[in-house]
């Protein structure tokens, strides 16, 4: 029987540190709240002009790299992102061509911090079916895009700290302040092969899980055919191309579905905490993935954390826990993994792999 593995693995992160301490020269928030809240110590942003794209290519070559593999190896690619170069056509397709490669699939993913888990089913079952050998799927993230900062709070997270703040733009950002902190860029990448072994090591199973009912609790209402035309004037003064989003509900449904759906595919593969090596949690809140750990009783040493160094990079976020423990031997192969994510949508899901 094939199965599919993951051969590779790659990521990359842009260069500037932000620390809390520098939000809180251009919001009002402090370094306590938001570790104490979320976790969340530092981010990483690109510097202006370096695009979701730019981000994910050395992602992509270095996970085609660790596979042992070339581009013209791939088959298919898979790339999973809200925060895409352009509203059409997708990034899929362009890193495609920036790769080198020709006339092969490209999937658009637009699951959010979910996104990868949907892009392994994706990529799996193509791969189970016969109709790819080799996907590269690719998660990654250039929130700083949807960040409501004007030029500035750009001048002061750049280094001139001594920028005078218009009062309007500090209101702004205030306004914005619980979705601001929580957020990072970030791009990372892995290979899928098809695997024909009977040694067990593979992807297992997958839940992926959508119900859009109240999509408004998190999202970029504007900006899309609601409108007409799509921008204007109206749309831009009335803040609806910038995130909304109801962190109370947001934190409550995450809690409840995580553990969730992590529950049910460990009881559908009858297997237990116990048996897993690692779990890779999205990471939005480490309160969220505390609960969740709590939930599903699982050991520290079972857990990884990254939200305290990169914030939330939603669909960058499961690939570059598996970059980190993969290049740390924190995952070995023959482990047994679970990853568990939920986001806007509202969209969640699990993949159960044996690495
Ligand atoms: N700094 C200081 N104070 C703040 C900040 C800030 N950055 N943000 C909010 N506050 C204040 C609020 O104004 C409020 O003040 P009040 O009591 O005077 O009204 C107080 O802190 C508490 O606010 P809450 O919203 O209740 O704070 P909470 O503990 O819920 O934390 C947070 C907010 C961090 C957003 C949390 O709700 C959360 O993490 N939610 C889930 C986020 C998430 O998982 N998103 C999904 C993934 S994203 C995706 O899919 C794209």
């Amino acid at each position: 029987m094939t199965r599919s593995i993951i051969a590779g693995s790659g990521a990359s992160i842009p260069p500037l540190c932000i620390t809390n301490d520098m939000l809180a020269t251009v919001m009002d928030t402090n370094d306590e709240w938001i570790r104490e809240r979320t976790g969340v110590e530092t981010r990483y942003f690109v510097e202006r002009g370096t695009t979701t794209l730019d981000l994910s290519i050395p992602a992509a070559t270095q996970a085609i790299e660790s596979a042992g593999l070339t581009p013209a190896d791939i088959d298919m690619v898979v790339y999973a992102t809200m925060t895409p170069d352009h509203f059409m056509p997708g990034n899929g397709g362009l890193l495609q061509s920036k790769l080198g490669l020709r006339n092969i699939p490209c999937y658009d993913i637009r699951q959010q911090c979910a996104g990868f888990i949907y892009a392994l089913q994706l990529a799996d079952a193509h791969v189970r079916s016969g109709f790819a050998k080799t996907v590269l799927v690719v998660g990654a993230e250039v929130h700083t895009m949807f960040m409501p900062f004007g030029a500035a709070t750009w001048a002061r997270l750049d280094g001139a700290v001594d920028t005078p703040m218009p009062a309007d733009e500090w209101e702004r950002n205030n306004s914005f302040r619980h979705l601001e902190v929580l957020f990072g860029d970030g791009a990372a990448a892995v290979v899928i092969r098809a695997h024909e072994a009977e040694d067990g090591r593979g992807m297992i199973d997958h839940i992926i899980r959508a119900d859009g009912t109240d999509w408004n609790r998190l999202c970029i209402p504007g900006g899309g055919s609601e409108g007409r035309p799509y921008v204007d004037e109206t749309l831009l003064a009335s803040g609806r191309q910038w995130p909304q989003m109801d962190g109370r509900y947001v934190f409550k449904m995450a809690t409840t579905r995580m553990s969730e759906v992590a529950q049910q595919i460990l009881a559908q593969n009858g297997v237990t905490v116990d048996d897993l090596s690692m779990v890779l949690m999205h990471q939005a809140n480490r309160r969220i993935n505390e609960y969740v750990q709590k939930m599903l009783g699982l050991p520290e040493s079972k857990v990884i954390h990254n939200v305290y160094k990169y914030g939330n990079t939603t669909a960058a976020t499961i690939p570059l826990l598996w970059d980190e423990c993969a290049r740390t031997g924190r995952i070995k192969p023959g482990d047994l993994v679970l990853t568990v994510a939920f986001g806007a949508g509202m969209n969640w899901g699990a993949n159960l792999i044996r690495a």
